[in-house]
């Protein structure tokens, strides 16, 4: 008989989607799982991409992205991260944040290859890794006091003869973590004495609160490393405006990387939507803004559930500088994904499992909050409620 390819079967089943399915098909959940806010897409995104589709951009475009579009990013790190990049060769518009991923990692391993990634993290950095029947390992970052840390003795430890590429991600899903720029450093210096190629997912960059004033990205790497240096920034508009359903983001390589990925986007999805690209332009160029807006919420949203999630009994949770999510400890939780859905069934709450996220996942749960407010009042009322009756 005709099978499905063992390489294809090995990729493990997102446990965030897992849960999700089972939501799904239920009424009335308060839907604080997936990496996303309620808030739709600002109104000037779309008109823009409406005067696209009137101005004809219906065609193929570029495999490496719109010139114009490439232009524009270059000038937004100029602008927003103090950074100097050339539009042509190191800038690629991608058809979302995981395709930046995908096809990145595609033109760094090989089969066989081991790629390093810190967790808990996105599971898609994994599965890309597996997909390309490459080996990930995980090296959980360590709590200390208040703050994750990076566990480099572990990473020196689990370099071998077979190790590529090591990811990590700043502003961090599921722990809202940020590197230092003293992280940032002995990373790169690790990528460096090793030969590895150091891949950093920049998705979340915008949505940093420890800035000197709101607004302010949470530092890049392309500020510490050389456009020399074997490094891979990934990004995405989906999170900064409001864009997840529009599937377009982009990334920052070195020279070699980039033309191969430019290349190989032939093969994959060709390129971005073209009037989401133009859209896309709009959004860099206009949205402060809003994003504005959208963080002074965000903020407010989060000391609110690190408050009301402080009052309930086995929970801990250090207060995250990033992102939009928190990711609590629960004392004596071994099982996360059936607590979540026990918990999505008697109360309707949709949370994601931490065991979705890798090593140091297990025992933790992650709510995203960037949903009204009245949901997450609701929302932390009926898990607060739950923790009292759950049996361990
Ligand atoms: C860390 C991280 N990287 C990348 C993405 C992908 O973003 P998109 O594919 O929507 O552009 C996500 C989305 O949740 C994410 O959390």
């Amino acid at each position: 008989m005709a099978m499905v390819a063992s390489s294809a079967l090995q990729v493990p089943q997102s446990r965030i989607r897992e849960l999700a399915e089972i939501a799904m098909k239920m009424e009335g959940v308060l839907r604080l799982y997936f990496g996303e806010s309620n808030i739709p897409t600002p109104d000037y995104i779309k008109q823009a991409a409406l005067k696209a589709l009137e101005e004809g951009y219906t065609f193929y475009t570029e495999n490496a992205g719109l010139p114009g579009l490439r232009r524009d990013l270059a000038d937004y790190y100029r602008r927003i991260q103090g950074v100097e990049l050339d539009p042509q060769s190191e800038i690629v518009v991608t058809g979302s944040g995981v395709q930046a991923l995908n096809v990145s990692i595609r033109c760094v391993l090989n089969p066989g290859d081991e790629a390093l990634i810190l967790t808990p993290s996105w599971p898609n950095h994994s599965s890309n890794v597996s997909m390309d029947n490459a080996v990930p390992l995980h090296i959980p970052l360590l709590l200390q006091e208040e703050r994750y840390a990076i566990d480099f003795d572990a990473i020196e430890l689990a370099i071998t003869s077979r190790t590529r590429l090591l990811i990590y991600t700043s502003p961090s899903n599921p722990l809202g973590w940020v590197a230092t720029e003293e992280e940032q450093e002995k990373l790169l210096e690790i990528a460096r004495r090793h030969d590895l190629w150091l891949m950093a997912d920049e998705v979340y960059d915008r949505l940093y609160y420890r800035g000197l004033k709101l607004g302010d990205p949470a530092p890049s790497i392309l500020r510490k490393s050389s456009r020399d240096d074997a490094v891979i920034v990934t990004q995405s508009f989906s999170k900064t405006y409001c864009m997840t359903g529009w599937r377009i983001g982009w990334l920052v390589a070195r020279r070699d990387v980039a033309e191969k990925a430019t290349q190989l986007n032939e093969f994959i999805v060709s390129h971005a939507p073209s009037f989401v690209q133009r859209a896309a332009q709009t959004a860099l160029v206009q949205g402060e803004e809003e994003l504005g807006r959208m963080l002074v919420r965000l903020k407010e949203n989060r000391d609110f559930c690190l408050a009301a999630l402080r009052q309930m009994p086995g929970v801990t949770v250090p207060s995250p500088d990033g992102a939009f999510y928190l990711f609590p400890k629960i004392e004596g939780l071994k099982d996360s994904f059936a607590f979540c859905r026990k918990l999505l069934e008697e109360t309707r709450v949709g949370l994601a499992p931490g065991v979705a996220f890798g090593a140091g996942g297990e025992g933790s749960v992650r709510i995203c909050y960037a949903a009204e407010r009245q949901i997450l009042e609701q929302a932390m009322e009926r898990i607060g409620r739950f923790l009292r009756y759950f049996q361990f």
